[in-house]
């Protein structure tokens, strides 16, 4: 590999388009190899070690397609895998988790609230964000059920997307929370409906162009941005049928796009 090799992304799902969109927008040239996980759909009810044996395979498909570097595009995947990806794994890997320290700069209510998968909430990871800011603010958390499916079906301004998210957001709201944290980045998609649905004085943070931002940080210092001046390419896989997978990914995308099947090695679940 080297800075003319494609940078692979990943997640569950469709989420993590939200994070390719960022990806795309600062970086024209590059090749983008995006993954979604889709057979094994949501990963926030598995258990960590069932997602870090899923972030395994699909790193290796995508450094087997020689990715320069790789983009967890996936909360619960960041709190279940990063270590073992970077220990397993020589190119950059840059992972997200729910953005508490912005949302602690931003709050004047001084109670922040972040949505989230159960597996995300009871990460390690994510113990050690609550024992850095919970004393500096009060941070309550909301394990959204039921809200990545409904992404998944591209349904993101339903009835049902609606009473939902409602359902989630509203008490969070009554009980203070000036700040929503979007800790999931299928949730970005339904940022239009939580806004609609919090109103216009609740800050919604959102970690996508953060990424971005570390992306760049971590190909210039390891000499691998592109050097070719011609538009960059997309490719989509799914462990999924693409024949299930495209249209949602086409929608959330944009562009009527061609979704590939990951060869049946990857895609195993152990
Ligand atoms: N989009 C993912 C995240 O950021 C995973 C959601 C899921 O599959 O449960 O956590």
């Amino acid at each position: 590999m080297n800075a003319s090799s494609p940078i692979g992304i990943f997640d569950s799902g469709v989420g993590g388009l939200s994070i390719l969109r960022e990806i795309r927008r600062a970086f024209a040239s590059e090749d983008l190899l995006y993954v979604a996980d889709s057979a094994f759909v949501p990963y926030g009810d598995k258990s960590p070690q069932f997602v870090e044996a899923r972030s395994v395979a699909i790193t290796e498909f995508l450094v087997d397609r020689n990715a320069k570097a790789i983009v967890v595009a996936c909360n619960t995947a960041t709190g279940a895998a990063i270590t073992t990806l970077r220990s397993r794994f020589s190119v950059p890997i840059v992972g997200i988790e729910p953005a508490v320290k912005p949302a602690v700069g931003k709050t004047a209510s001084r109670v922040v609230a972040v949505l989230a998968t159960s597996g995300t909430l009871s990460s390690d990871k994510f113990a050690k964000l609550l024992a850095r800011f919970g004393g500096v603010v009060d941070i309550l958390i909301q394990p959204c059920a039921g809200l990545v499916e409904q992404v998944e079906a591209g349904e993101l301004h339903g009835e049902k997307a609606r009473d939902l998210t409602a359902k989630y957001v509203l008490p969070l709201l009554e009980r203070g929370a000036d700040t929503i944290i979007l800790g999931c980045t299928h949730y970005s998609f339904l940022a239009p409906l939580i806004r609609e649905i919090a109103g216009p004085q609740i800050s919604i943070v959102d970690p996508n162009a953060a990424i971005a931002h570390e992306l760049r940080r971590r190909l210039e210092s390891n000499d691998l941005l592109s050097p070719d001046p011609r538009s960059g390419t997309e490719q989509f896989w799914t462990s999924g049928a693409p024949n299930d997978v495209k249209p949602v990914v086409s929608q959330l995308w944009n562009a009527d796009v061609q979704v590939r099947r990951l060869p049946k090695r990857y895609c195993r679940s152990t």
